[in-house]
């Protein structure tokens, strides 16, 4: 969840570490700080906050040197101060970390026990103290690199500066992603391949175990038992992604806005328009396996729920769905035959890549809708089926998780053509609709801001917000909810509507907005029912529906959203759109920091 960076170059670093953290403050953005190695010692400079208190101190104390280390930090252990920040330093050794060192209460209480003093209350401080103590053991550095990372247990992605050796950075990974950068006299390191893409493109990935010894002009690689290692160099896509916001005020609301493009350049992969048949090739065999298991985090673990309404309806396939946070841990009986499917912007969750590999110790075929095709899921599965969104930099997630929608259908209608369930005549209609999405989303964003605006306003002084829906729209209202409450801090929850009367019931008063997701289909006169529940009680209604449904519903609402009359499959996808523009309006007029929502990282490595 932390950002890192590393730079042995042939020029001053601080700057161009500074603006690397710029690309990786979407992972946290608790604290920040950069260390360098200047005329034979460490110096380091840290604040507290987002990265423009560092940039601040920055200005007024800059830090030379040729060659450094920086970290934005998510704060896990201890709280988000400057004494916490990384760097940290212990005898002439400056570490940042991102993860978690899971034993570093015993590892602490031993030091401390041989006389070490500890200045942080992080669980990083011990990697600092270790390789102290095993440098003053008489180890060099390599050696006491080597012994450290033996000693430890967790999850890690870590560089290691020596204030005795100016010309080389030591690195590890043990879960959290780490690249490696090769420029021309000068080597990069940093957590993702976007961090680097000023830099460079050509990109060495350490897998988990790795540990490297950077130089100016090249890397050693070794494994955990100290073995040379040889991973590949490849050119990394990163760079060609430009990261601003356009005429946007953030970059949720212009990734709101970029929807009906980016979704059309994922059907355009997974769709043939010209006979309108669902063309997702892959080496996972749709038709005879018996079930299908799901897994994800967040926003992707509530597309899944949709893509399981999918798979389950066109293709008849039973989908084992649940949050990589339990499934792993949940001993569900699996068998080979199956496939599993992970869905992750990042391509980083934790718990979500220890769903996977569990999966892949039970022998299931793995695929991965992923929006970053370098990304460590995306390595370690056997089909990856892109969702082609672009960077996505608000913490909020919003246009991957339509494309996530957006591939998960054609996959369920592709799935249903390999399962016999779907025929030739209904796979063409499904397909038309998916062909008309980016068209009808366009239109929907050209008309609704006024209304949304206006409804903004009221739920800005809301203490509490709930949001109903029936089939996909479950998980929809489930994600409206989630979007509101990350980026507005207002209390929100998705329910089926048809649990409403079985507890939400009595929350209901005239205080308590209620949005209810209801597209004309197979179950509006059923959430009509449950929205005459909310009105008797004096509950306040906000409608998003179509026109179909706004015609048949003769309710007193507080406010009405009619949106185009549209086809089953691609509602989930149109609805989408007020459901995040409600939330965005919100914070917008509440002040908050929508790109970057306190306690949230957009990548989640640690468990
Ligand atoms: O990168 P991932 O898609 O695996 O992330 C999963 C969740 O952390 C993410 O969707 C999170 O819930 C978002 N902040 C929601 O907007």
């Amino acid at each position: 969840m932390c950002g890192i960076v590393g730079i042995v170059g042939n020029q001053p670093v601080s700057e161009r570490l500074v603006n690397a953290l710029r690309r990786l403050e979407y992972r946290g953005y608790d604290s920040a700080g950069v260390a360098t190695i200047e005329g034979g010692a460490l110096r380091r400079r840290r604040a507290e906050g987002k990265l423009v208190n560092l940039e601040t101190k920055l200005k007024e104390e800059p830090l030379p040197g040729a060659i450094g280390i920086a970290h934005t930090r998510w704060a896990t252990h201890g709280a988000p101060t400057e004494r916490n920040a990384h760097p940290h330093f212990t005898d002439g050794v400056a570490v940042v970390h991102n993860g978690i060192i899971e034993n570093f209460a015993e590892i602490k209480d031993e030091l401390i026990a041989t006389g070490a003093e500890f200045q942080t209350e992080t669980d990083t401080e011990v990697v600092a103290q270790l390789v102290a103590k095993y440098r003053r053991d008489g180890m060099g550095r390599w050696q006491a690199m080597h012994a450290m990372l033996k000693r430890v247990r967790g999850a890690y992605a870590l560089a290691v500066l020596f204030e005795d050796d100016p010309s080389t950075i030591m690195a590890a990974r043990n879960g959290p992603p780490l690249a490696i950068g090769h420029g021309n006299g000068e080597m990069f390191l940093g957590s993702d391949a976007i961090a680097l893409a000023p830099f460079t493109n050509e990109i060495t990935y350490l897998i988990d175990g790795d540990w490297a010894v950077i130089g100016t002009t090249g890397v050693h690689i070794f494994d955990i038992d100290g073995n040379i290692a040889t991973r590949p160099r490849q050119v990394s896509m990163a760079a060609a992604y430009l990261v601003d916001k356009g005429n946007h005020r953030h970059f949720m609301e212009k990734e709101i806005y970029e929807q009906p493009e980016v979704v059309a350049h994922a059907l355009g992969q997974y769709v043939n328009f010209i006979d309108n048949r669902a063309a997702p090739s892959s080496n996972i065999d749709f038709a005879k396996m018996p079930s299908l298991a799901i897994s994800a985090c967040g926003t992707a673990y509530l597309a899944g729920l949709i893509g399981k309404y999918w798979f389950e309806r066109y293709a008849r396939l039973p989908v084992e769905i649940d949050v990589a946070s339990e499934f792993r841990y949940r001993e569900i009986p699996l068998s080979p035959q199956s496939a599993a499917l992970f869905i992750s912007q990042s391509g980083e969750t934790a718990d979500t890549l220890a769903s996977l590999r569990y999966c892949k110790e039970h022998g299931l075929k793995i695929g991965a809708v992923v929006n970053t095709r370098e990304s460590t899921i995306a390595r370690e599965s056997d089909a990856v089926f892109p969702i082609l969104a672009g960077p996505e930099i608000g913490v909020a997630s919003t246009k991957a998780f339509t494309c996530q929608l957006a591939v998960l259908a054609a996959l369920a209608i592709g799935a249903g053509r390999a399962r016999g369930t779907v025929n030739e005549e209904e796979e063409q209609v499904l397909v038309r609709s998916l062909a008309e999405m980016p068209r009808i989303m366009g239109q929907v964003l050209n008309s609704i801001q006024p209304k949304i605006e206006l409804l903004s306003r009221e739920l800005s002084k809301c203490r509490d917000v709930l949001y109903l829906g029936r089939g996909t729209s479950f998980p929809l209202a489930m994600e409206g909810a989630l979007k509101l409450k990350e980026i507005s801090y207002i209390h929100a929850e998705g329910y089926a509507a048809g649990e409403l009367k079985h507890g939400p019931i009595a929350l209901i008063d005239e205080n308590m907005p209620v949005i209810v997701i209801a597209p004309h289909d197979r179950f509006f006169d059923k959430t009509v029912s449950n929205m005459q529940e909310v009105a008797a009680r004096g509950g306040r209604i906000i409608l998003i529906t179509d026109g179909r449904g706004a015609a048949v519903s003769k309710l007193d609402t507080m406010h009405t959203i009619v949106l185009p009359d549209v086809d089953e499959i691609i509602a989930p996808m149109i609805f989408s759109l007020p459901v995040q523009l409600l939330a965005y309006h919100t914070a917008v007029l509440l002040g908050a920091d929508v790109d970057q929502p306190r306690n949230l990282a957009k990548s989640v490595t640690v468990e």
